[in-house]
């Protein structure tokens, strides 16, 4: 089952990029820039992702960030992580980034964007694994500035697939940011956003309804409502779910309790992702292996688990269709690998 889950083609589709910054990395960043941290060492880092709740993450995830002040930074970041990808498998991924935590520190959009850019077309060429990016809008600050954050990602249109929302989430409805995901939509994007990690079912339908989003970033609490789990399934809207993030911010006590395979034998698009794995305590391959165990998943919910991953991304439809005969054709021979292994164990 380890190999299985390692091997296996994927999809990662809610990722946090500045969440994927470790601390060893952080260290030499902060030093090139003449920065000192507040910790003395990469253990003492590590020592502090005690989190109680989704705020308590954000306030060390934005401390954290503001190392990174140059392209160079930026491309490092996400080239590291895109080896990361490549190393477990991932064939494409879809990577969120925040601008207005950067631009409300003086670093300019176009330096995030130049930077992550820059590292996801090397990773094309030199990794083979394909990469869409969407920006977010942090969600605890005004529509106001999420306006203007917009208008500043115009010139980059191209390199940028979607918006969505993240931060803190309770007091902070999607119905919030209603006028700027319209303007958003109109201009081109495509539109996801958190919703129903801490947050209420009423959220979720905001999401839908008022910013027309295609798919819900975690959306764990779904379960709530059965009605709107009967819309998710019937439109098959995928749910980003973040197994190991959701036991680190508690939104569920222990792994054993998360309701994903629930969600995935009630019908719905789910997925595996890791959020931002550098806080976490794992990338994809390690949410994968985390919840097999803890609910005892097979080869067969692994199997759907990342062919909905291919199914929910927002590559076009022969990149999506290659990626899916890619998973077919290892379904197929690890089936045989299985055979044969049966096989040598029978007289
Ligand atoms: N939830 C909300 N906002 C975030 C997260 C998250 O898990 N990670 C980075 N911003
Ligand atoms: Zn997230």
């Amino acid at each position: 089952m380890k190999a299985f889950i390692h091997d296996i083609p994927k999809a990662e589709l809610h990722i946090h990029i500045e969440g994927s910054l470790e601390p060893e990395l952080m260290f030499e960043i902060a030093n090139r820039n003449g920065l000192s941290l507040p910790f003395n060492s990469v253990e003492e880092v590590r020592r502090a992702y005690e989190f109680t709740n989704l705020q308590s993450f954000l306030d060390i995830y934005y401390q954290g960030l503001q190392v990174l002040r140059f392209e160079e930074d930026f491309y490092d970041l996400t080239w590291a992580y895109m080896k990361k990808a490549r190393a477990q498998n991932v064939r494409h991924t879809e990577i969120f980034f925040d601008p207005q935590a950067h631009t409300r520190r003086g670093v300019s959009f176009e330096t995030v964007v130049m930077g992550i850019h820059d590292a996801l077309v090397d990773a094309r060429q030199q990794l083979d694994v394909s990469s869409k990016l969407i920006m977010c809008f942090l969600r605890h600050l005004s529509a106001e500035d999420a306006m203007e954050t917009l208008r500043q990602a115009l010139p980059f249109k191209n390199w940028i697939i979607g918006v969505g929302l993240d931060s803190s989430e309770v007091g902070h409805p999607p119905e919030k940011f209603t006028q700027v995901f319209e303007k958003a939509r109109e201009e081109g994007f495509l539109t996801v956003a958190h919703a129903g990690e801490e947050g209420p079912a009423d959220y979720i339908w905001q999401a839908l309804k008022k910013l027309k989003v295609s798919r819900i970033d975690h959306g764990v609490r779904c379960t709530e409502d059965p009605k709107l789990v009967e819309k998710l399934v019937a439109e098959q809207i995928p749910l980003t779910v973040c197994p190991l993030s959701n036991v680190k911010l508690r939104v569920f006590n222990s792994l054993q309790e998360h309701n994903l395979k629930q969600l995935l034998e009630l019908g719905l698009c789910v997925t595996v992702n890791s959020d931002d794995p550098a806080y976490f305590g794992g990338y994809i391959e390690e949410n994968f292996l985390a919840v097999q165990k803890a609910l005892n998943l097979d080869q067969n919910h692994i199997y759907r688990l990342v062919r909905n991953s291919f199914q929910a991304s927002f590559l076009d439809q022969r990149e999506k269709q290659n990626l899916l005969a890619e998973l077919e054709s290892f379904m197929s021979k690890s089936k045989q690998r299985n055979l044969r292994r049966d096989g040598e164990g029978n007289p």
